[in-house]
């Protein structure tokens, strides 16, 4: 059940990647990858999270218009979306979304020349790259970890062996960067963007 997996495999069974869980305080959720139905919870979560996170968050903008675009281009050789499906009590049915990490196979074009300028080149077939972005209300939970493991784990299947940042993490976001560390990615380099310190990091997979 938990072989090794091609992105061929996936693409046809995309619950392969779908998990029932719990966060270290005991809040159950379930992992699993961004599905075409999605588009209105995943809209709703855009829309509803706040100016620090969309100050954080840089792959992409964070609008229900943009959710429906991803939702209606779902493509697991290229972008691995996975979302924490978490249910209101007072309603069964609510299946909101309370996080989205959003994992690109490969390396982006804007990532790469960096990491090699770091002296740290990374092998294309090899890599994932990565951003989270967990619901204002959700964070420092402990479900963003609980999401990460059951991510690497997955990555691991796909046989990837090193996750890198998408577009760094700023020197301002100490929480992020404290999430990366204790999961073992390592600081490879520094870059500036708009007189902004970030930090580019690997993990080992
Ligand atoms: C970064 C993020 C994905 C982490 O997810 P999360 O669900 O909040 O993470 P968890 O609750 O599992 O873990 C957070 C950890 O940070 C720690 N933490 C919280 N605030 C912190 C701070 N100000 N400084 C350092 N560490 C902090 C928590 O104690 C916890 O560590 P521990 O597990 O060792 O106790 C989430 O907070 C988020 O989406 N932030 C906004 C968007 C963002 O910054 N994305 C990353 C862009 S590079």
């Amino acid at each position: 059940m938990n072989g090794p997996l091609s992105l061929d495999d996936l693409a046809r069974e995309p619950e392969q990647f779908t998990c029932d869980l719990h966060t270290a305080g005991g809040s159950p959720f379930t992992a699993r990858l961004l599905r075409s139905d999605d588009g209105d919870r995943l809209g709703l979560y855009f829309d509803n999270l706040g100016p620090s996170v969309r100050g954080m968050y840089g792959p992409h903008p964070l609008h229900a218009a943009h959710a429906a675009l991803l939702c209606g281009s779902i493509d697991c050789d290229q972008l691995l979306p996975f979302v924490a499906i978490v249910n209101d009590p007072d309603d069964a049915e609510s299946h909101a979304i309370a996080g989205y990490f959003l994992v690109q196979v490969g390396l982006r074009d804007g990532d790469r020349q960096r990491y090699i300028d770091h002296g740290h080149p990374l092998t294309e077939q090899e890599c994932c790259t990565f951003a989270p972005c967990i619901a204002d209300a959700w964070q420092s939970r402990g479900l963003g970890s609980a999401l990460f493991a059951h991510l690497a784990t997955s990555l691991r299947r796909l046989g990837r062996r090193q996750l890198v940042l998408w577009g760094g993490v700023r020197s301002d976001n100490p929480r992020a960067q404290h999430f990366y560390r204790k999961f073992g990615f390592r600081h490879v380099g520094d870059f500036g963007v708009k007189g902004l310190n970030n930090l580019d990091m690997v993990l080992d997979l």
